[in-house]
């Protein structure tokens, strides 16, 4: 029975991307990458890059993230105005990321680019020119990689035990194919930078807009890991996670047909009166926080204490290192649902 359960899924998922997606090479992707394959494929592969992701290895990272946030800091300090999206919160999750898989942060434009064109393809709706772009973009994504990993081929001395990179390239051939390995690759850099992006900006835009609270950060910066859970509640950056009802299955007093899409709107669940106490208030104080914004189950996300470093590292040094940040523009929203993307914030910053 659990098997036909999960051959289920798996069929669902591949009928679902192919009409979406036809035989292109967003196809190939979406239907590769960990997030989107079922046991027991997706058991074998997170548990290979599990290991660069224990709280113990993510720990390790925090002086080289302290190091990275400083340097954007001296740069705000002397622009005074700026865009935080291109100067700090699109830049530290793509330095960050491309150092824990291994990959040179001088590219990180051009995967910026590649990331936008392939998760903005999951958007509800998809255009030819987003899926021409898309599989252009998977395409690019790929052949780049392939350099990478040859050059880390022929060169095994720079290989490292903690980075992704070199432990995906270790499984490759054993309990990986090299299609899978691309793709695990593009995902890791996709999905660790977009969300941890959109976070830094929103949470900075949140506390702008509640000066009280980011004065109460300030003053009391022991508060700083129920200020983050506040944050990713009251603006989840993954908007939607979406499912396949595998059973027929009772949700308060509906009833939901096997086989149903079923489409969680997480910004949704985490303003749920029965679960958070005036749910529309932001408060950096709130405990308990149950919110959803790291999903739940087996693809609960990989990232979950390399986000919250770089969050407790980003929100306390800006607090710290300004007396205040103010907004001198009204921050560009961009028109997508399920990424909650803030496109630029431009902000102005004064010194103690
Ligand atoms: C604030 C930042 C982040 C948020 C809000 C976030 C959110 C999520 C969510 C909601 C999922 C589950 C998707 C689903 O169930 O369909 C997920 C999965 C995942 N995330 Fe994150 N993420 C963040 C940062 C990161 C980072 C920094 C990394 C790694 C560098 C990462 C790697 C992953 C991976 C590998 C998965 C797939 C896990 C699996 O399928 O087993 N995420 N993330």
């Amino acid at each position: 029975m659990f098997i036909e359960i999960l051959e289920f899924g798996a069929l669902t998922k591949k009928t679902e991307f192919g009409a979406k997606f036809g035989s292109s090479p967003l196809f190939e992707h979406h239907t590769t990458s960990v997030v989107f394959v079922d046991p027991p494929d997706h058991t074998r592969i997170r548990k290979i890059f599990q290991q660069a992701f224990t709280p113990k290895a993510i720990l390790g990272l925090e002086k080289d993230i302290a190091k990275l946030v400083d340097s954007y800091l001296v740069m705000m300090q002397e622009k005074k105005t700026f865009d935080f999206v291109s100067d700090f919160s699109f830049r530290l999750p793509v330095d960050v990321v491309c150092s824990v898989l291994g990959i040179p942060s001088e590219d990180r434009n051009l995967i910026r680019d590649w990331a936008h064109k392939i998760l903005g393809a999951l958007e509800p709706k998809l255009t030819p020119k987003q899926l021409d772009e898309g599989s252009a973009a998977v395409l690019n994504f790929k052949q780049y990689l392939k350099d990478q990993i040859n050059f880390r081929k022929t060169h095994k001395d720079i290989n490292k035990s903690n980075e992704i990179l070199s432990l995906l390239i270790e499984a490759e051939g054993l309990e990986l194919s090299e299609t899978e390995l691309l793709h695990q690759c593009i995902f890791m850099l996709n999905a660790g930078h977009e969300t941890s992006t959109n976070m830094l900006s929103h949470g900075l835009n949140e506390l702008i807009n509640h000066r009280d609270q980011y004065r109460l950060l300030q003053k009391e910066p022991e508060r700083i890991d129920t200020a983050i859970d506040e944050i990713l509640r009251f603006q989840p950056p993954i908007q939607i996670n979406n499912r396949r009802c595998l059973e027929t299955t009772m949700l308060g007093d509906v009833t939901i047909q096997k086989g149903t899409p079923v489409h969680m709107i997480i910004a949704g669940a985490n303003r749920d009166p029965l679960q958070f106490f005036e749910p529309e208030t932001f408060d950096i104080s709130r405990s308990p926080n149950r919110h959803l914004s790291f999903g739940l189950g087996i693809h609960i996300c990989a990232g979950i204490n390399l986000a919250r470093l770089e969050a407790k590292v980003a929100f306390l040094r800006l607090m710290l290192s300004f007396k205040d940040i103010n907004l001198s523009k009204k921050p560009k929203i961009a028109n997508r649902i399920r990424f909650r993307e803030i496109k630029e914030m431009q902000v102005e910053v004064s010194s103690f």
